[in-house]
């Protein structure tokens, strides 16, 4: 019997978000013991209901939500309507959630179950700015050595940035806690934009998802046809990068990304600069790795896993 996976999903839905949300609800290899929402494409209000239309969209209400941080560690909150629609995840119509938001606040919950589950089992998957971890890393530094791993998606080399010329939208609205995270000597994987835009939503992949006839199925077309367009007529591509699922699919199939173990440091001062991964691909510096980074992915193995898996939904 393979080993099942304890994650808690950092999140700040967002229709790549849902994707990856609602793969990892269909993966038995995976157990989801929280969903923390952060304020980042939308407010708050927004990412929490989001988090919870999603858990219903795939049959899930029993799984637990809560929200974190409204605002990012220092600077002021930016988002991404733009992107993203008014709600955060415009496309499909989605029923008010009925299941309830938990009491609990994101960051007292992320804290407390790494002090009460066994040291090394949980892993913590960031899909959006990481200010709910970052603020539990400073209150509780004593969490750092217990995290078995975080994978999250963020940051560019190759690929730029996407918000700025040097910065990607996660780590650019909240620079100084991903400078927290990635001093804090927990195992981490970044999943940067130089990944991300191989995994295209073209229209072939939308319409295999929209076969699958299921309410999943179809809400995830929808919403990946609402979210393409933006990228489509900026990059000029069939369908536009999917890049959430990419750390779920990370976890369910690591063979399916390489990458390299280095150094990745964060701009949290120059305004010209203002949150770039400034990532030592190439070991030009001395300073010691501290991230594994990945730059390819089988894009076509990764689209397969994703639709037979919110094809079980
Ligand atoms: C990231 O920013 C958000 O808009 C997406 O959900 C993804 O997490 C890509 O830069
Ligand atoms: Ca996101």
């Amino acid at each position: 019997m393979p080993e099942i996976r304890k994650i808690i999903i950092d999140t700040d839905p967002g229709q790549d978000d849902a994707v990856a949300i609602m793969t990892a609800l269909a993966s038995p290899e995976l157990e989801i013991l929280g969903i923390t929402a952060v304020a980042g494409n939308v407010p708050l209000t927004l990412t929490e209901k989001n988090a919870r239309k999603i858990c219903e969209l795939a049959g899930r209400p029993d799984t637990r939500v809560f929200a974190g941080a409204e605002h990012p560690m220092v600077r002021k909150l930016v988002t991404a309507e733009n992107v993203h629609g008014k709600t955060g995840l415009d496309g499909p119509t989605l029923p008010e959630p009925t299941m309830p938001l938990q009491d609990q606040d994101a960051v007292d919950f992320i804290i407390e179950t790494l002090k009460r589950e066994e040291s090394g089992a949980v892993t913590i998957c960031a899909l959006g700015p990481l200010t709910n971890l970052g603020l539990a890393l400073k209150r509780e530094p004593k969490i750092a050595p217990r995290i078995r791993e975080i994978v999250l998606m963020g940051g560019g080399l190759f690929e730029g940035g996407n918000v700025t010329p040097a910065a990607e939208f996660n780590i650019y609205v909240d620079p100084h806690a991903a400078a927290l995270v990635l001093a804090s000597g927990i195992p981490t994987v970044i999943v940067p934009l130089d990944c991300t835009h191989k995994v295209l939503t073209t229209a072939k992949r939308v319409a295999a998802f929209r076969g699958l006839a299921t309410r999943p199925g179809i809400a995830v077309a929808e919403m990946l046809e609402f979210f393409e367009r933006f990228d489509e007529s900026k990059y000029g591509t069939d369908g536009g990068p999917l890049h959430d699922p990419c750390v779920i699919a990370y976890l369910l199939k690591p063979d399916l990304f390489s990458g390299r173990f280095i150094n990745v440091s964060i701009e949290t001062v120059s305004e010209l600069t203002l949150g770039m991964t400034v990532a030592d691909w190439w070991g030009v510096t001395n300073k010691p790795a501290n991230a594994t980074y990945l730059r390819d992915v089988d894009h076509e193995a990764l689209f397969q896993l994703l639709i037979e898996r919110i094809g079980r939904l």
